[in-house]
């Protein structure tokens, strides 16, 4: 009953959507400096990926509506999250984002509808003939609720195996329905939503090996035998262990010389400063040199929130602070804009004030210890900042220096005493003794925000 209500509902926005899509080609012919105009002047899209719970959060919505032309919900759209229980549909995180993707003139990513992981046990648990029913079912729920609105969909994601062997994945689809599941899946989504373009989306396939070579002789028997699949994901998370492999390209044009397209869909790259800006500058031009890559996501909007967040592998900082690597992009992409320009969104002279607070032990003895807490400011001059630190329950501060703490339980607000102001990058430090009473843990520091 409510499907069908949101069903007709989405459907009636439809010419909503089509003048927000006017607005925003306007405005990108007037201001070629943000990554999803650079990346249109290049006939690309460049998108992100975005979680619902996030929208709310100005600096986060700003971004997101500012840089990026398209969206992939980061997990809003997955089984567990729509169809926790058989038959029983659930769309309200997914349709936020793609009402605010939809305001905003933005295209929207569908990810994913076959997939062994985020799945609800209900699935894992049924027989070969419910599942394949279960299966289509779920295909024909999601892609019918949002027919038209989606450009490219993730039909199915990761089923092969990872390591040298290029099998497939042991999965409940796979055990139980055997391999041709996957052709299934593609011909019950073809049908579901002729419009949208269908994908094959995987992880460690971004080089020649095994495992990418199974996926193309994959898609070259579909493409022989007519089962329809339009496009291959190369999802691209990358870090030391898993570098951007130096035949990226070579791999993307041989997926593309079969016939579909092919897109960058999850990229994050881990690291910091020039190096990581040269390995995305890589990735940029890779896509930009096969004339079948239509566009690149990376996996969130700003390192805070990434699903590998300690690695910093984003193109905005916690503060929303462009970061080398967005530069790198943008300049990559051709875009206008001038970056590190004063009053550029993001770059030092735009009034945004930010710092960072990072903790170090300094000395350690057996009941106690010293910390210091480095603050740094971000690309502004700042006169003053807050940082808090959270004390593990039975430590106690004895004293502190070079700082103005109130206590509230053991939660330290710690602002300056003599030293609030900082030129842009420049860094303090206040220090602490801490009384361990039993307790070797480290505190918590909080973020750090400056004025
Ligand atoms: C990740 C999300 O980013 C996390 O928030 C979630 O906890 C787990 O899934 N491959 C995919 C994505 O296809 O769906 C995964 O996203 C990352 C790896």
């Amino acid at each position: 009953m409510s499907m069908t209500v949101r069903r007709l509902t989405r459907a009636a926005t439809a010419g909503l959507v089509a003048a927000a899509a006017l607005t925003a080609a306007a405005h990108s012919a007037e201001a070629a400096d943000t990554l999803g105009s650079a990346a249109a002047g290049q006939g690309r899209y460049f998108g992100t990926a975005v979680a619902a719970n996030h929208l709310g959060e100005a600096d986060y919505a700003a971004t997101l509506d500012r840089e990026f032309g398209s969206v992939t919900p980061e997990n809003e759209m997955k089984w567990d999250a729509t169809e926790p229980s058989r038959g029983t549909f659930t769309f309200g995180s997914a349709d936020r984002i793609v009402d605010h993707a939809q305001s905003q003139g933005m295209d929207v990513r569908g990810h994913t509808l076959v997939w062994h992981s985020q799945l609800p046990s209900w699935v894992s648990s049924l027989g070969a003939s419910d599942l394949r029913t279960a299966m289509n079912d779920h295909i024909n729920g999601l892609m019918g609720h949002y027919k038209g609105e989606i450009h490219s969909w993730d039909v199915v994601n990761e089923a092969f195996q990872d390591g040298g062997s290029g099998a497939r994945r042991s999965s409940p689809f796979q055990d139980k329905l055997g391999n041709g599941f996957i052709e299934e899946a593609f011909r019950t989504a073809r049908a579901a939503d002729p419009a949208a373009k269908l994908c094959y989306n995987d992880y460690n396939t971004d080089g020649v090996n095994a495992k990418s070579n199974a996926v193309y002789d994959m898609v070259e028997d579909f493409k022989s035998r007519g089962v329809p699949i339009d496009c291959v994901g190369f999802q691209s998370h990358f870090n030391s262990n898993s570098p951007v492999p130096s035949d990226y390209r070579q791999n993307l044009q041989r997926f593309a010389d079969l016939g579909v397209d092919v897109q960058i869909t999850e990229l994050d790259i881990e690291g910091s400063g020039s190096a990581q800006a040269a390995d995305y500058t890589k990735v940029v031009e890779a896509c930009l040199a096969v004339s079948r890559c239509t566009g690149m996501t990376v996996w969130g909007v700003t390192d805070k929130y990434s699903w590998r967040s300690g690695g910093t592998p984003l193109l905005f900082d916690g503060n929303y602070q462009e970061k080398p690597a967005y530069d790198a992009v943008l300049s990559a992409l051709g875009g206008s804009g001038d970056p590190g320009d004063p009053g550029d969104p993001g770059d030092p002279g735009d009034g945004t004030l930010s710092c960072t607070a990072t903790y170090t032990r300094t000395a350690d003895w057996s009941s106690g210890y010293n910390g210091q807490v480095t603050i740094t400011a971000g690309d502004e001059p700042i006169s003053s900042w807050t940082a808090t630190v959270t004390l593990p329950a039975q430590q106690s501060v004895s004293s502190l220096w070079n700082g103005t703490p109130t206590r509230s339980g053991n939660v330290m607000t710690v602002r300056p005493s003599w030293n609030g102001t900082l030129a842009a990058g420049a860094s303090t430090s206040f220090g602490f003794t801490v009384a361990k009473n039993g307790s070797d843990a480290a505190p918590a520091v909080g973020t750090c925000t400056a004025s």
